[in-house]
């Protein structure tokens, strides 16, 4: 079966084909139009903006993955689109595209929620099997969620942000430093610089290391539950700037610039890590299944590979064009809604901002 899967839930346009065969997934095609550098000029995103240029895109996008997977309409057996949650208008572009589609070309249309879209988009682009119970961490700008998988279609919520995502705050932190938006990919590359410069640390800014401590907190890390809160430490964060501001020299700043990205950037994996190993083991999960925007991260995927062998669990994690938002993920995840003939009627089909998977 070949589907037809349209995202437009925030700020980037996508189609994709996901051809499912014999159990296996198959990318035909996966275009993605980020409009990324148009946002970063407001410093976030500005939705009238963002539905705009849907509008624009969305259609010459989905003509180019049907080009590139060298199909037409008449080989398309399902048509698939992201309801919600998201950004209204940002949602309506897409919804109301695959509508139109569905019912001029009479194809079955399915909707999916963007949320399951990341949290399946590791176990299936390889195959479509495994083994259940899974634990999901979901890590994106909007959720930062843990759910756990009883199988397809079968989810519950152990435990949340209680606050800002964690993406969120890699975006307010990268914001404080002055580092751009988006703000994870920033951090993570001034994180990485600052490995370099633990070798080159000038002797004023060894003597500040030591009045300032370049520690943030790990909220919420010992509390029973698997909530998580973020908003405190991207507070933290910026307390520590505006005293490292008042001490240093733009040069050694630039330098603690670097630490502060890695120091918080360390904090937000540690909780993450430390809650999900922790309720992989409590609800007797073999693995640990990752999704989401932060999930690009390499020292999250790092600290998630040392912390499931240790703990003898099982990683799954997506690819890394799988993990920013796409429409291959929406095809996966519509895979297992086909198979449960979870259709919608096209004139009923409406965008759910709100919508919440658990
Ligand atoms: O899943 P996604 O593309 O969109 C939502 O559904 O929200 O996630 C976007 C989020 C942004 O907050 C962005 O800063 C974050 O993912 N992100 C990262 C990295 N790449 C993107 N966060 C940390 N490290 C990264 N390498
Ligand atoms: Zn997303």
């Amino acid at each position: 079966m070949k589907i037809l899967a349209i995202e437009s839930s925030c700020d980037e346009t996508a189609c994709a084909i996901v051809e499912v065969n014999k159990g296996c997934f198959k990318i035909l095609a996966n275009v993605i139009s980020s409009q990324v550098k148009v946002h970063a000029k407001f410093g976030g995103i500005i939705p009238e903006v963002a539905a705009r240029l849907h509008v624009e895109k969305i259609l010459p996008i989905i003509d180019k993955a049907i080009e590139q997977a060298n199909l037409n309409w008449k080989k398309i057996d399902y048509i698939a689109v992201t309801g919600g949650p998201g950004l209204v208008s940002s949602l309506m572009v897409g919804v109301e595209t695959a509508k139109t589609l569905a019912y001029v070309y009479n194809i079955p249309l399915v909707r999916v929620n963007h949320i399951e879209g990341h949290l399946l988009s590791a176990g299936g682009a390889k195959n479509t099997k495994q083994k259940f119970p899974l634990v999901g961490l979901v890590v994106s700008g909007g959720h930062t969620q843990i759910i756990l998988v009883e199988d397809y279609l079968k989810y519950k919520l152990i435990g949340e942000t209680r606050d800002d995502a964690a993406g969120e705050a890699f975006d307010k932190v990268a914001k404080i430093l002055g580092l751009g938006y988006p703000g994870g990919p920033a951090i993570s590359t001034r994180a990485e610089d600052a490995l370099k410069y633990k070798n080159q640390v000038t002797k004023k800014l060894q003597k500040i290391k030591s009045k300032i401590k370049i520690k943030l907190p790990r909220p919420m890390l010992d509390s029973e539950n698997f909530d998580m809160s973020f908003s405190g430490l991207k507070t933290a964060s910026r307390y520590l700037w505006e005293d490292l501001n008042k001490e240093l020299s733009a040069k050694d700043l630039e330098k603690a610039k670097a630490l502060v990205a890695e120091e918080f950037q360390k904090a937000v994996i540690e909780v993450l890590v430390t809650k999900t190993v922790r309720a992989a083991k409590k609800f007797n999960a073999k693995s640990i299944i990752l999704g989401g925007g932060v999930s690009a991260n390499s020292a999250l995927r790092k600290s998630f590979s040392d912390a499931t062998e240790l703990a003898g669990l099982n990683l799954l994690i997506p690819d890394f064009q799988l993990t920013g938002d796409n429409a291959a993920m929406i095809g996966m995840a519509a895979y297992y809604h086909i198979k449960a003939k979870n259709f919608v009627q096209p004139f009923n089909l409406k965008a759910d901002p709100q919508w919440e998977l658990v």
